[in-house]
């Protein structure tokens, strides 16, 4: 049997709406950054599940930035950059290279060869670190700085360890220094000893109020399943309903509500980074009438190692059971 998900409109959802729902702590801590700049910056990792808002954070302290005239630097991690040394530092550091020229020449000479532009041996990170810092602190003098990180569970190592120097020192500078980082597999980011901010699945009425100000036509039973399903996390709560719209406008009762590629695209972007025996596990824990004696060869010779820690698993998130299994087999998984 299948209902309708629609229902009428509703009056009140067209009202006006917060941007972000159920982050009022959130964002008044990274208001309190702003607002205490003057006293010295701070740093912050955002950390949370695929999906959970850590960019829709990002973004907010950037437009607070651009109202209150400061300029903004940011970089990003990238699963094809991870191996890099110094790709996300000199993302961040590119607007000011001109700045370069002005440094101490072992300063300069450590920056020049960590970014490909001269030959040498491998440069000391206390160097690139200082020669980061006053870069950093020469822009901030003129006036507050804001460092934005995307991503950072997949920035290089070199990129973390002078993050880290960074962060460390932030407190003597006028810049604040904002992180995102994705659950999943560990990453270097986790060694930069940053203080951290959790972001927990919005409560229940956050979660209405996100559904209703977004997918105002749904019927209250299938509301009731997108919030069920959506555990909280912001993106599902925006695509299900998506997918939903993408149907003939009838839904089973029976099966689980449909995705879209987005919302599977972000809840296995980290699998390749899983240890082969993990993602064997997690076809099974996805696929009750998965055989692993056949399954496994197909993971390669490796199989069997790595670790099986069923932290790793977070990386997905409770909607997994809806995942297609096979996605997880492949050497690239989500990505
Ligand atoms: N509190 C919120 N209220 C309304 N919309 C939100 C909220 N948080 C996030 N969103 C929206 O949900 C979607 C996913 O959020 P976002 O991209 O910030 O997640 P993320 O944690 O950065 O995910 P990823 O790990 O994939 O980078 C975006 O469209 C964002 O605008
Ligand atoms: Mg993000």
């Amino acid at each position: 049997m299948s209902s309708s998900f629609r229902g009428g409109r509703e009056l009140g959802a067209l009202a006006e709406s917060p941007r972000l729902f159920g982050r009022d702590r959130e964002l008044a801590l990274i208001g309190d950054l702003f607002e205490h700049i003057g006293a010295g910056g701070r740093s912050l990792l955002i950390r949370g599940e695929a999906g959970i808002g850590k960019s829709a954070l990002l973004g907010e302290a950037r437009s607070r930035a651009d109202e209150l005239g400061m300029p903004v630097l940011s970089t990003s991690g990238a699963p094809f950059e991870t191996h890099m040394p110094f790709a996300g530092l000199q993302r961040l550091l590119r607007p000011l290279a001109h700045a370069i020229g002005a440094l101490p020449e072992r300063q300069r000479e450590a920056l020049a060869v960590a970014f490909g532009g001269s030959e040498g041996p491998a440069p000391d990170i206390f160097l690139i670190g200082l020669a980061a810092l006053d870069i950093l602190a020469d822009r901030a003098g003129e006036a507050p700085l804001v460092l934005l990180v995307e991503d950072a569970h997949w920035l290089d190592i070199a990129t973390c360890d002078v993050l880290a120097f960074i962060a460390r020192r932030v407190e003597l500078e006028p810049i604040i220094v904002l992180c995102a980082a994705r659950d999943g597999p560990a990453s270097h980011v986790d060694e930069a000893g940053l203080p951290e901010l959790r972001l927990e699945p919005l409560d229940d009425a956050s979660a209405n109020a996100l559904l209703a100000t977004h997918a105002p036509e749904l019927t209250p039973d299938i509301r009731q399943r997108v919030l069920v399903e959506a555990g909280g996390n912001p993106l599902a709560l925006l695509e299900l309903p998506r997918a939903l719209d993408a149907t003939s406008g009838v839904v089973s009762p029976a099966a689980p509500l449909p995705i879209t590629e987005r919302l599977e695209r972000t809840f296995t972007g980290r699998v390749s980074e899983l240890p082969p025996l993990t993602r064997l596990l997690l076809v099974a824990a996805l696929d009750e009438s998965a055989d692993l004696h056949e399954i496994r060869p197909t993971l390669g010779p490796h199989a069997a190692e790595g670790s099986q820690d069923p932290k790793e698993v977070h990386v997905l998130h409770p909607q997994a059971h809806r995942l297609n299994p096979l996605r997880f087999l492949s050497e690239h998984g989500g990505n």
